[in-house]
């Protein structure tokens, strides 16, 4: 896909400035151990240890190398179980359950993505539980158990896919409202087994929620505006089904292009920590029927903003 080389807006230009002046002078993690990935999204961050005891300091620059860089990975915390995960993860802010399914027995937040049991693989491309109106700021996940081979994770950029828009896709991005919910067509969307469907039917979707995001959001903490989307996404306000589709293939194929995104081997061990208001993901599901499971501490959100000050709305919340 060919990008465009408009300008990204004022503001976000100036947000850019500041996130980049306050994360290269950064005392506690040196310059040598954050370590690029890819040219739009993700580093590596390399000697350091996560805890719930690390320093006040370490907490500030870990948050502003997430900021900067969307998603960082970290390899080898073998010495975190779900417990110092959660302490961890609680630096960063509140955690919160997932809404429908809730936690691991003894955690606050918790949740066990085990592909051998339904709704284990996320293997579609999305924003965390963009369902409801305060979708989660933050995801910590830990690799647990990874196969041998496949079953990456790949990340793409919501910031830099907006401001690589052509002007007039960018007003019409700016202009659209989108409704999100969990109770998708999931046969459709998804190479879902048996166990799979029992599971979203049973689980998943207990109670359905529907809530309008703008499908461009200003990020709360660096003033960006980034395009929320992704497989929650059901029709765009105004817009049926069918237009709606070609809308949203056509601002999806902007987020996903490979350009726009980092891919991550997994090695157990690993954390990967991802800014869920400025980027998409996609667990890829190459790896059979070998043995993956990965643990997600969450960290609450903010109900999102458009570029005109308006909040998302929740529309239903209903128990099957
Ligand atoms: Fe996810």
């Amino acid at each position: 896909m060919t990008q465009s080389a408009a300008a990204p807006s004022t503001s976000s230009a100036a947000a850019h400035a500041a996130i980049a002046a306050a994360a290269t002078t950064d005392f506690f993690i040196p310059e040598a151990d954050v370590v690029r990935r890819a040219g739009r999204l993700g580093a590596e961050i390399r000697n350091v240890a996560l805890g719930g005891d690390l320093p006040d300091a370490a907490i500030e620059a870990i948050h502003r190398l997430l900021l900067r860089h969307k998603v960082v990975f970290i390899r080898g915390q073998h010495h975190l179980d779900d417990a110092e995960q959660e302490r961890f993860a609680r630096r960063l802010g509140d955690l919160v359950p997932h809404p429908t399914i809730g936690a691991l027995k003894g955690t606050a937040s918790i949740l066990e993505l085990d592909a051998s049991r339904g709704g284990g693989r996320a293997d579609q491309w999305h924003t965390d539980v963009t369902f409801v109106d305060a979708h989660p700021k933050f995801s910590v996940l830990r690799g647990v158990v990874i196969p041998e081979f496949g079953g990456d994770t790949v990340f793409a950029n919501t910031v830099s896919a907006y401001e690589d828009l052509p002007a007039p896709l960018r007003q019409l991005a700016g202009s659209l409202w989108a409704v999100h919910s969990n109770a998708y067509d999931y046969a459709v969307k998804s190479r879902a087994t048996d166990a799979d469907r029992k599971h979203f039917d049973e689980v998943f979707t207990g109670t359905v929620y529907e809530t309008e995001h703008p499908v461009v959001q200003v990020h709360p903490e660096t003033g960006e505006h980034a395009l929320l989307l992704g497989n929650f996404v059901q029709r765009f306000v105004g817009l049926n089904k069918g237009d709606s589709q070609k809308l949203f293939d056509l601002f999806q194929s902007h987020i996903t292009a490979p350009e726009n995104t980092v891919r991550w081997g997994w090695q157990a061990g690993d954390v990967v920590i991802w800014d869920n208001r400025a980027t998409q993901h996609y667990a890829v599901n190459d790896y059979g029927n070998q043995k993956r499971v990965v643990h997600r501490a969450t960290v609450d959100g903010d109900v999102p903003k458009s570029i005109d000050g308006q909040r998302s709305i929740l529309r239903k919340k209903v128990a099957k």
